[in-house]
């Protein structure tokens, strides 16, 4: 029997930051019932997909996405109600010919998300089989390394910390990912402690990590190098940590501001910065260390850091086909982060994984700093071999979420799986 699609239905539910984001049910002819949720980010890219808001300053500050809600059942669904729910490439090429725009802007990003994972997760329980089965693009199963947001600064921590915007565990040294996530989960309290110690409040960010005033940009990979040892594992051999400055949010006039260390810095001195922080400490790679727009600064920091570490595009690449392909033509970065609403549906995403991946680029599948408890990109993580994932501390539901879904599948999997470990890493 054709899995057909009876019924679609959008919702405005919360996302973690108590603001509103879409919900979709997808219900099929033999009943299923399927859910998928939207994320949102703080630190947004410029190129991303649209994210629609209705703009009515009467609700919920005019954060409200009823008009989206409307989109999903006014528009998508009667274009979509009777197609074969299994044919996702269909299903997405639809609402994209809809839209008619390359921004989506028309119906949401928001809108067409919700309906493009609801559809994809309906199809896969109406034939009883995990998402990350249905979804995966290749033979075998890898499992992901946790990069995990344990400090948390810039627009996440209220420009009250940090200016780097996440400071990220990566305990890529363990052998299946049960165990890198027990290590990152030591590492984690064992950093709550040390701040204690040191009396800097453990308040967490919106992605579960502290968000201590610490002193520089520096202190907390001191603090993180420190808390890696005092839990009892090797920084560099066992943990690294990634960071994400995402520093398109702190770029003025051509140049970084660092409020918290009181100086600007153009991006050759940048360059010098991030040169003298990978040479002090375990880094592994570096998202978005130069702005969205300054495409000569990434060239040099890709020539000065790209054969050591990992150089990870977020705002700069907005997870574009085309923007990815610019980047691999100047020589730009050497890893892609991937974040779904920042295109929009699922097959697109799908295109710019394989296409980064082809060039030789790393994938890093991500959160949004606004999350609900959906735990679809767990799935995703493991269905396209990205063998990262970035998804917060492991705190806050939202996050922990993403991290229990991940145990359960490798238990699901068994033997069969793999941890994808440092070579998860470019160099
Ligand atoms: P955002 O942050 O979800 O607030 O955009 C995440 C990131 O920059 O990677
Ligand atoms: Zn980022």
């Amino acid at each position: 029997m054709t899995k057909v699609m009876t019924r679609i239905q959008g919702r405005e539910i919360l996302d973690s930051r108590g603001n509103p984001t879409i919900e979709v049910d997808i219900v099929l002819n033999d009943g299923t019932l399927a859910r998928a949720a939207v994320p949102s980010g703080a630190s947004t890219g410029i190129h991303e997909a649209v994210e629609l808001r209705d703009n009515d300053p009467g609700r919920f500050m005019g954060k409200g996405v009823l008009t989206a809600v409307d989109h999903v059942n006014r528009i998508i669904a009667p274009a979509l109600i009777g197609m074969d729910a299994g044919d996702q490439r269909a299903i997405d090429q639809t609402m994209i010919d809809l839209d008619g725009t390359p921004n989506k802007g028309t119906l949401g990003a928001n809108a067409v998300l919700g309906v493009s994972m609801a559809a994809a997760r309906a199809f896969a329980q109406s034939q009883a089989i995990p998402l990350y089965e249905y979804l995966k693009i290749d033979a075998g199963y890898l499992m992901p390394v946790p990069m995990m947001n344990v400090l948390n600064g810039g627009v996440h921590a209220q420009w009250q910390g940090a200016d780097f915007q996440e400071y990220m565990i990566v305990p890529f040294g363990a052998l299946d990912f049960r165990t890198a996530l027990q290590w990152g989960v030591e590492t984690y309290h064992s950093l709550q402690t040390l701040l204690k110690k040191k009396q800097y409040p453990t308040a967490v960010g919106d992605e579960g990590g502290f968000a201590p005033r610490v002193v520089s940009n520096e202190e907390p990979l001191e603090l993180i190098t420190r808390s890696i040892e005092e839990a009892g594992y090797q920084p560099e051999k066992e943990i690294g940590i990634s960071l994400d400055p995402a520093s398109s949010s702190f770029f003025q006039d051509g140049e970084y501001e660092l409020k918290r260390e009181g100086r600007r810095l153009n991006s050759d001195e940048m360059v010098a910065y991030y040169r003298r922080l990978v040479d002090t400490y375990p880094i592994v790679s570096i998202e978005d260390g130069l702005a969205e727009d300054d495409w000569e600064g990434w060239i040099k920091l890709t020539d000065e850091l790209g054969k050591d570490i990992e150089i990870i595009g977020d705002d700069i690449f907005v997870t574009s086909p085309h923007l990815v392909q610019k980047g691999i033509e100047m020589g730009v970065a050497n890893s892609v982060l991937i974040k779904l609403n920042q295109i929009g549906t699922v097959t697109e995403t799908l295109t710019t994984i394989n296409f980064a991946r082809n060039a030789g680029y790393g994938i890093n599948i991500s959160h949004r700093s606004g999350e609900t408890p959906d735990s679809f990109i767990a799935d995703f993580t493991v269905a396209t071999f990205a063998g990262k994932i970035k998804t917060g501390a492991p705190c806050r539901g939202e996050r922990v979420e993403k991290y229990n879904q991940l145990l359960r599948i490798e238990e699901e999997i068994g033997e069969k799986a793999t941890f994808a470990g440092r070579n998860a890493f470019i160099r």
